[in-house]
């Protein structure tokens, strides 16, 4: 990267939290720069990719990877909770964009434009929460059943979209596809 870019991003840090308007954090959250985040330069793409093997992620359950410095969310999503994700009336969205990086375009946030397969069995997000960059809490958590930010109180649905508090965006779905039955490649 170079400094020209990171002093655009560090401009831009400062611009996201003033007009975030919060001035407080809770300490003893973990907290991750949210440097550019829907829009990754392509020398950062380039920077490197990693292969993450989910053969034992079961049903259920999640792991997180550190990618590019910031957590990854990996969750292989019961048939209750595909069912509630793609249930939802989109009207009811806060963010109606998928906010996935792979598609060129913007796309409605409906779960099939989120999940990485059809079935919608695996779900791939970067976990910093788009308030002020909290790692959310998962399996489950919050009023709607995914993931829940305790910083200041975002609840994300099971396809990881905003349904309340203040964060305003969807979790980030990141570069990621399937390049064996049981490998996901991130980048
Ligand atoms: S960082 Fe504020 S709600 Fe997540």
């Amino acid at each position: 990267m170079s400094h020209a870019e990171d002093h655009e991003g560090t401009r831009r840090d400062f611009l996201y939290y003033a007009t975030a308007g919060a001035g407080v954090v809770t300490t003893g959250a973990a907290v991750w720069p949210l440097v550019d985040q829907m829009n990754p330069s392509a020398d950062v793409q380039a920077l490197s990719s990693i292969r993450v093997d989910v053969a034992d992620v079961e049903v259920g359950t999640q792991i997180s990877v550190k990618f590019l410095g910031k957590p990854v969310f990996i969750r292989r999503r019961t048939q209750e909770e595909i069912d509630e994700a793609r249930a939802v009336d989109l009207s009811d969205l806060p963010d109606p964009v998928a906010r996935n990086v792979n598609f060129g375009g913007e796309v409605s946030a409906s779960d099939e434009n989120r999940s990485m397969d059809e079935a919608g069995e695996w779900l791939v997000m970067v976990g910093v929460c788009t308030h002020l960059g909290c790692v959310p809490l998962g399996d489950g958590a919050g009023e709607f059943h995914g993931w829940f930010c305790p910083c200041h109180g975002s609840h994300y649905d099971t396809s990881g979209r905003i349904r309340k508090g203040p964060a305003p965006e969807n979790l980030l779905i990141p570069l990621a596809e399937f390049i064996d039955e049981t490998t996901i490649k991130l980048g």
